[in-house]
Order: C-alpha cells, then sequence, then structure tokens
C-alpha cells in the first residue's frame, strides 16, 4: 500500500471535539491511520511538508449539476420554472455524449481546485455514462444518477422519457456504476422534481431505491411557483406528497426546501429525511431563503451545494459557505450562526446527508483520506494566536488558497493544478 505523510500542517480536523492541532498526519492506501502532533514513521512513499498550512476535510458538496457547467451566466432575469424552460431544458435536449463528459469534467476541475472532494451530483436525461466516465478519470468521490423525467405541459417532448424505460436506463446505470472505482461512486436515483415525474415514476424509485439500498436525490419546495403547481396537479404540497408516496425515508435528500410549511418540517424531522441548502442559487433565481437554523434547532440533517454553474455561475464551496452564514446574520442577528457551524455543515454535514458520516467529512483515524491543504499565507492577522480558525477558513480564505487536495488517498491536485482534470478538458 502507497503512503504519505503530511508534516507540520495545522490540523482542522473537524471531529466531534473540533479538535485542532499543529502536527502530521499519515495515510496509508486510501485511509487516516494515524494523527499526531510528531509521528515516528521512519519511511513514506511521499511527505508533503505543509508547515504554515492549513489541513482541512474536503468539502463534501450535496446538490450539483455537473451536466449545467457548460450552461453558466444563464440566470438573471427569470425566475425557476421560466428559466428552466426557456434557458435550461433546451440546452440539456442539445447536450451530446462529448458535451456531457467535458461539462462534467470542466465542473469537477472546478470543484476539486476549490477544495471540495465529495459530490452528490443529478445529471440530465441522457448520456449520464460520459458523466460517470469523467467522475471515474477525475479521482472524485460522487453520487450520481440520470434526471428522471416522464410528465409536464412545461418540459420539452426531446425531455421526456416513457415512464418505465426512465427506470430502466436508471438501473441499467446503477448496475454498472454502483460501488465502482473501489466504491468511490454511487449511484443515486434522481427524480427531478415532482413537477416532471408521474406518480408511476415516483413508485417505482421508492422500490428500487429500497431494494438496491441508494439515495433518491430530487428538488423540492424551492419555488413558490413550483409549490403552485404540485398544490394544483397533486392536491398537496411537495414533502406531504413525497410522503403519501412513500419516499420521505432516511435516503431522501431534497435540494432546497426553502418553503416549508410546519407539516412538511414535521414529516422531514420525523422521517430522517436530509436537506441541501443552496444559498447561492437561492439568491440569484430569487428563490427566497431557507430557515437553515430553525432546521438545526429541529436536528434535521443539513448540507450545503452549489447547484448548478448555470444558476449560480460558481461551484465554489467558500463561497457557498460564507453565503449561508451572511444571509442567517443579516435576518437573525450576528450570533445566529457561526462559522463554526458553517464549516460543519460543509464536511461533516455533507457527510451525513450522503450516509457517509462513518468514512468521510472529518480528518480521524480510520477515515477515508479526502483532504484539502491551503496556503493561506497572506493571512496577515496580528496577533496570531488569538484568531479564530473556523473564522478565518469561512470569512478569508478563497479557492485560490488551495494547494493540494488528495481524494480516495490519492493526490489529485498539487501546486494548484488539478492532475487528473486540467489535461483532459480540451473542448473539442
Ligand atoms: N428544479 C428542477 N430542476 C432544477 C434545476 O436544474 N435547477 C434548480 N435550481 N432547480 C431545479
Ligand atoms: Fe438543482
Amino acid at each position: 500500500m502507497t503512503t504519505l505523510l503530511i508534516r507540520n500542517a495545522v490540523v482542522m480536523t473537524m471531529n466531534a471535539a473540533d479538535h485542532i492541532y499543529t502536527g502530521d498526519v499519515f495515510i496509508e492506501g486510501n485511509r487516516i491511520k494515524q494523527l499526531g502532533e510528531r509521528l515516528e514513521i521512519a519511511d513514506a512513499d511521499r511527505v508533503i511538508d505543509a508547515g504554515g498550512k492549513v489541513l482541512l476535510p474536503g468539502f463534501v458538496q450535496t446538490h450539483i449539476h455537473l451536466c449545467q457547467t457548460l450552461f453558466r451566466g444563464r440566470a438573471d432575469d427569470l425566475s425557476l420554472i421560466d428559466w428552466l424552460k426557456e434557458r435550461i431544458w433546451p440546452l440539456e435536449a442539445a447536450h451530446n455524449e462529448d458535451s456531457v463528459y467535458y461539462s462534467a469534467m470542466l465542473g469537477i476541475g472546478e470543484l476539486i481546485r476549490s477544495g471540495t472532494t465529495t459530490i452528490l451530483d443529478m445529471e440530465t436525461v441522457h448520456h449520464t455514462e460520459s458523466a460517470f466516465q469523467a467522475i471515474k478519470e477525475s479521482g472524485i468521490r460522487a453520487l450520481s444518477g440520470k434526471v428522471m423525467m416522464d410528465y409536464g405541459t412545461e418540459v420539452p417532448l426531446a425531455l421526456q422519457e416513457n415512464t418505465q424505460k426512465s427506470l430502466q436506463d436508471s438501473v441499467d446505470l446503477l448496475e454498472k456504476w454502483h460501488g465502482a472505482a473501489e466504491g468511490r461512486i454511487q449511484y443515486a436515483f434522481c427524480p427531478r422534481f415532482v413537477v416532471s415525474c408521474t406518480e408511476q415514476l415516483l413508485t417505482g424509485v421508492r422500490d428500487l431505491s429500497e431494494q438496491y439500498g441508494v439515495k433518491v436525490h430530487t428538488h423540492a419546495s424551492e419555488n413558490v411557483g413550483e409549490i403552485a403547481m404540485v398544490e394544483a396537479e397533486r392536491g398537496m404540497r411537495n414533502v406531504v406528497y413525497l410522503d403519501h408516496i412513500g419516499l420521505a425515508k432516511p435516503n431522501l435528500i431534497l435540494a432546497h426546501s426553502i418553503w416549508l410549511d410546519d407539516e412538511e418540517k414535521r414529516i422531514i424531522r420525523e422521517r430522517g429525511v436530509k436537506i441541501t441548502h443552496c444559498p447561492g442559487s437561492n439568491l440569484k433565481l430569487a428563490s427566497g431563503i431557507a430557515e437553515v437554523p430553525l432546521l438545526l434547532e429541529q436536528g434535521i440533517t443539513v448540507g450545503i451545494g452549489a447547484d448548478g454553474a448555470a444558476c449560480n455561475n460558481n461551484l465554489d464551496m467558500f463561497q457557498e459557505m460564507r453565503l449561508t452564514a451572511y444571509i442567517q446574520k443579516v435576518k437573525h442577528g450576528p450570533a445566529i450562526m457561526n462559522a463554526r457551524t458553517v464549516l460543519r455543515l460543509a464536511t461533516m454535514g455533507g457527510a451525513k446527508v450522503l450516509g457517509l458520516e462513518g468514512q468521510i467529512g472529518s480528518i480521524e483515524a480510520g477515515k477515508l483520506a479526502d483532504l484539502q491543504l491551503l496556503d493561506l499565507e497572506d493571512f496577515h492577522v496580528y496577533p496570531s494566536f488569538d484568531a479564530d480558525w473556523h473564522s478565518r477558513v469561512v470569512y478569508a480564505a478563497t479557492r485560490g488558497d488551495v494547494d493540494t487536495v488528495v481524494i480516495d488517498g490519492q493526490i489529485v491536485m498539487e501546486g494548484k493544478i488539478v492532475k487528473t482534470v486540467d489535461k483532459k478538458v480540451v473542448l473539442k
């Protein structure tokens, strides 16, 4: 097994005790083997001297559309449904095998460059094979799946699927990719949102996700127009409807969930449904402000995602963390959410959303080695010993500070070059 020794870093473990120390981390194969202030390791295949740098768990982003990376800059003046109809769905319908591959590679390059090591991704209807191929080659840890859309007066015919075929295509991809790359890749069913799915499709997803033991990733209660459509057509609010179908379970992950009423929150809490907060997208599409502090207070598991490059122009978790904090501070006052809480959402929060809290999200012996090393050389802090590391990282670090990224024990980025991606992203 190959070994990697990182020496002399400021290690922010993000473990339950939030331990921070200056010292070493030793990695054997794809796992963290040992932590300590000065490890006695005589021999390692690779030693990185990280003196003066900060070592953090890689970010876990729980809502991304890699297929939309190529659609950047298309959401300045429309709200969700019009934006999908006019800007996004025609482009998704025009995707081909190559464009999905390059869209994914470009997105993954940005994600790794900004310290993200695990994603929950939702692709388009077709060519999802290309996205899995890019995920495999890039080295990123990912749960992904084809989007499912078999209904909707607004959905272009080119993207509307036959119900059985949508389910069968998903299962075919699942059987090929779930557990691939030594477990680094997982499949997740992705019914896009209630607006684009028949009850038959959602029932099929319920049964298949149970049969295969995989996640279900969807959008819910993002926008008031979307909610009105669901109420008009199904006679219920989003989460009540998903519960009525039998989908409201611990494997269900809801993106956005801004406009939840008390009954929906109760269902989410009692059934163990997970939520992904997407602050940049929620602001740019003017969707609204999610009640993140209240959800956390109620014991609901929350992660953070950038959504697609098409809705917020950015896949940068540093930006999403700051926005998460800023929005709530302006609304509820400065004490509502500190940097420690926000950094936890971006790491362990995401790991919990994905049911991977025993594997990723913190730097602990036995966990998978998914790490980012920040070079914060121009962090002018005086006197430095009483500065709060969480606050420094959340409010002052940028993606340009990410120097090295390790995923599954492999160095995928070093000296700011993403070794596994940058050479491949040459658009034809
Ligand atoms: N709801 C359904 N599809 C989408 C999408 O592609 N992006 C966002 N932000 N919301 C959605
Ligand atoms: Fe989305």
